[in-house]
């Protein structure tokens, strides 16, 4: 009989570690805070038990490594982030680091030995709530971000990357390769429960760029600044909004803009605001649109400070490219899913995922399941026991056969 994920065993570990953090009805594991290094020292804790090797690295990835017999080459690397926004639901990352764990746990059980090694990976600060770039982690360890800029990525506090993880105990210094690598995740979206599919095979991700803002105008009294007169940051913020959703429908193509901050200052009911400080979120998948949207947006938020007489700054945090995964990973992963005689269908991520960056420097693929209601990054998100069970399954049939056997995607 094949191997078979235990599904009690996988859900009451995605239970536990969805308690670290619990805050009310949500979980706050951000970015290297206490919960994050609590779910870290839980998850390792679980890779001492299985007797893996455990490796961090100097943006405190963590990797649990289960040899192979063969020691030249690089491992299949399966995982996914312990770290949330806030607020946040328990399925988002810590899926597809359990995911691999239960893998583990199996293989161990069942005292299988396979060729290439097996390592599961925790990325740092995948979601980017709290420290910018998003996908720090996938980014350092691709080589596409330098460890020294990322540790001096600062929260709203001005405490850096470096402090935290030297604070938690994860500033480490292996170096790990990746021959390839799987991702399971949780939707995130309506697509596979509005229609009834139970997986989603994943064969790219769409573009996003990030970029922090601020417009500077004139404070001044409420009572006493006629209209014409005023220098009202806040007015133009506003006025970004709204127009930011124009140009995403005008762009098209499911293109998405969305402002998730927005702070004025002072910040006092009866003064004009003459600061604002704001973020811009902007998505797609084809890349010449990508690009195109990323000029129009930058434009767009010189445009409504010129036309509000306002100074402005304007950083961008994140250009993260569409990519398209490895046509050999995604076969793989849809044969998976058909042995297994599951629903699929083929698709883009909307949300962004470390496998993003791995792709380019191994071949990657992900496995989607579905959402409920498509709700995620809240503490609505949900995904059915059972579809979290198909997911791992299809994750273990593809680790098996890229770890067993070496007649497949092999570079
Ligand atoms: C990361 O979770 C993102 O897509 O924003
Ligand atoms: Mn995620
Ligand atoms: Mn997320």
């Amino acid at each position: 009989m094949k191997l078979q994920i235990d599904g009690d065993r996988l859900w009451g570990t995605l239970m536990e570690m969805g308690q670290v953090g619990r805050d009310g009805d949500g979980v706050n594991r951000l970015a290297l805070n206490d919960a994050n290094k609590e779910g870290r020292d839980l998850f390792t804790g679980w890779l001492r038990d299985e007797g893996l090797e455990i490796q961090v690295d100097r943006i405190g990835n963590i990797f649990g490594v289960r040899e192979g017999t063969d020691r030249d080459e690089p491992p299949v690397m399966v995982g996914s982030h312990l770290d949330t926004v806030r607020e946040a639901g328990v399925f988002d990352g810590a899926l597809g680091v359990l995911s691999g764990l239960e893998i583990v746990r199996l293989l161990n059980q069942e005292d299988v030995e396979t060729r290439r090694a097996v390592a599961v990976a925790a990325f740092t600060n995948e979601e980017g709530a709290r420290f910018q770039p998003d996908m720090m982690g996938s980014m350092v360890f691709t080589g596409l971000l330098d460890a020294e800029k990322a540790w001096a990525a600062s929260d709203d506090d001005g405490v850096t990357v470096k402090d935290e993880l030297q604070r938690i105990g994860y500033l480490g210094h292996d170096e790990l390769d990746a021959g390839h690598y799987l991702e399971l995740h949780v939707e995130q979206g309506p697509v596979l429960h509005s229609e009834g599919v139970e997986v989603g095979v994943v064969e790219g991700v769409q573009g996003m760029a990030w970029w922090d803002g601020e417009y500077t105008g004139e404070a001044n009294h409420a009572g006493t600044t006629p209209l014409h007169l005023r220098r009202d940051a806040l007015l133009a913020a506003s006025e970004l909004c709204l127009r930011l959703r124009e140009t995403a429908e005008r762009l098209g193509e499911g293109s998405v803009a969305t402002m998730g901050r927005l702070h004025p200052r002072p910040d006092i009911r009866n003064v004009v605001p003459g600061g604002a400080f704001f973020t811009v979120d902007f998505r797609q998948y084809k890349r010449e649109l990508y690009e195109e949207g990323q000029e129009t947006v930058a434009e767009l938020i010189r445009d409504v400070a010129e036309r509000h007489g306002l100074e402005h700054s304007l950083t961008q945090t994140v250009d993260a490219k569409p990519v398209m995964f490895d046509p050999g990973m995604v076969d793989l992963v849809e044969s998976k899913t058909k042995e297994l005689r599951l629903s699929y269908r083929v698709m883009h991520s909307g949300a962004g995922h470390d496998a993003q960056f791995m792709s380019h420097i191994c071949p990657t693929a992900m496995v989607f399941v579905p959402s409920i209601g498509g709700r995620s990054h809240c503490p609505e998100e949900r995904t059915l026991r059972a579809d979290c069970v198909n997911g791992a399954n299809v994750l273990l049939r593809c680790v098996l056969e890229l770890s067993t056997g070496f007649n497949r995607t092999s570079q």
